[in-house]
């Protein structure tokens, strides 16, 4: 979707004050281009939404990894969500300060755990009884200070989103359930070395209505109900972003309000990763071919399912603009835009209206800042694209992550 920071100056789409035909033409295409003035905005709106409740940030950065979105979130007083020892790495390379981490997942290894409790990560978010154990057992091992640990509920609560990134229902393999998070508080002086301090929630992403999020937060407090002494209560990420101008979202602030009358009294963690990133970036691709087969007219771009997996993965729908509009758009035809893997799943958008284009004109996929490049791939031995940061003084920009190379692609093997 367009906004402040992706928009058009007349015919032409500009990231921010820089044209997106200027970086194409320096770098190529496929480019990821992020914008990060918006990205700071998005931190401030996501604080004003969450306002009552004052929470501490942590960035999700599962969602864009790249080391500078990560250093510019951390400078602007954000903390990491990290998923694996790989993420904390990356936080701490851009000098976030381990309290400000918490360590989430659903499968953390033991060298992982050893790792974050010797880099005195802030919080671990615990989701397996045995993992609480691990933790326990690996702070006296270490003799570290006891560890601060957020048991993660799995408050039987099914969130309206798509059914691959719905976390919270009774089924899914995160968290714990609510008899077992009751069971560990009360058993919670077995495991000296953990400072039990917190509930974690996450019922899902890209989150379509509030009242699933309040029910889960009410679910939590029950639990937390006899430990007046536990105040901390993480609620996750999943703020939706819109991806097309018809899709019905609630607002951050909807998501503010619903939650922040219950949780007046405790120390509230956010882990936001998609609604801080997804609107600031885009993938510019370009055209190679048109084709009509079956009736149907086909774009071919040097963009693929590799570069962006979301529209193959989940089907999302992200919307594909072009980067000069054309002056005749009365002539607009509602192509399929796809890439070159070998697949048919390979394609970033079907039923986009554009007009007719020359092979060699721009495109940009818009609403590509979060899980893209994060999960982009080498299938078909592709090289991975390379990330433009258009500078929060909105004029200049820079190359943020190189193109790979054949070198690259080979590095790792052993022949
Ligand atoms: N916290 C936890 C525990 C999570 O599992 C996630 C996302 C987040 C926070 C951040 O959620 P967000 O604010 O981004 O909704 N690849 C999928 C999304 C996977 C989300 C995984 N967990 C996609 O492209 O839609």
């Amino acid at each position: 979707m367009l906004n402040d920071s992706i928009h058009y100056v007349q015919s032409e789409l500009y990231c921010d004050d820089v044209p997106v035909s200027a970086i194409a033409a320096d770098i190529g295409t496929p480019v990821y281009i992020y914008s990060l003035k918006r990205i700071l905005d998005n931190l401030q709106r996501i604080r004003t939404a969450f306002a009552d409740v004052n929470p501490h940030i942590h960035y999700s950065a599962k969602a864009n990894a790249n080391l500078t979105i990560l250093r510019t979130l951390i400078n602007a007083g954000a903390g990491i969500d990290a998923v694996s020892a790989g993420e904390i790495h990356k936080a701490l390379l851009v000098g976030t300060k381990p309290e400000d981490i918490v360590f989430a997942g659903v499968g953390k290894t033991r060298n992982e755990i050893r790792y974050a409790l010797e880099q005195n990560v802030g919080w671990f978010n615990v989701e397996n009884a045995l993992e609480l154990q691990h933790i326990n057992d690996l702070t006296a091992e270490l003799k570290r200070e006891p560890a601060r640990v957020a048991l993660r509920l799995n408050p039987d609560i099914t969130a309206a989103t798509h059914r691959y990134i719905a976390t919270g229902h009774k089924a899914a393999k995160f968290g714990l359930s609510i008899q077992t998070v009751k069971d560990l508080l009360k058993k919670r002086s077995q495991f000296p070395h953990v400072k039990l301090e917190g509930i974690h929630i996450h019922i899902g992403s890209q989150l379509h209505n509030t009242a699933a999020t309040r029910r889960a937060v009410e679910v939590a407090l029950e639990c937390l109900a006899p430990y007046p002494e536990i105040r901390t209560v993480n609620i996750g990420g999943g703020m939706a972003v819109r991806y097309s101008t018809d899709e019905d979202i609630p607002k951050w602030e909807d998501f503010g309000a619903a939650i922040s009358p219950l949780l007046k009294n405790y120390h509230v963690i956010l882990e936001p990763g998609r609604s801080l990133v997804a609107d600031a970036g885009i993938l510019a691709i370009s055209v190679l071919y048109f084709k009509e087969q079956g009736g149907e007219p086909i774009l071919i771009t040097d963009g693929s399912m590799a570069e962006l997996i979301r529209p193959a993965l989940y089907e999302a729908h992200h919307e594909i603009v072009p980067v000069t509009k054309s002056p005749s758009p009365d002539t607009d035809l509602n192509f399929h835009v796809v890439g070159p893997v070998c697949e048919s799943a390979d394609a970033l958008g079907h039923n986009i209206s554009l007009a007719r284009m020359e092979p060699g004109s721009l495109l940009a996929v818009l609403t590509a800042g979060a899980y893209g490049m994060v999960m982009s791939s080498n299938y078909n031995q592709r090289l991975r694209p390379p990330e433009v940061v258009v500078e929060t003084d909105g004029k200049s920009w820079r190359l943020a992550r190189r193109r790979e190379t054949w070198e690259d692609l080979t590095a790792t093997e052993i022949f």
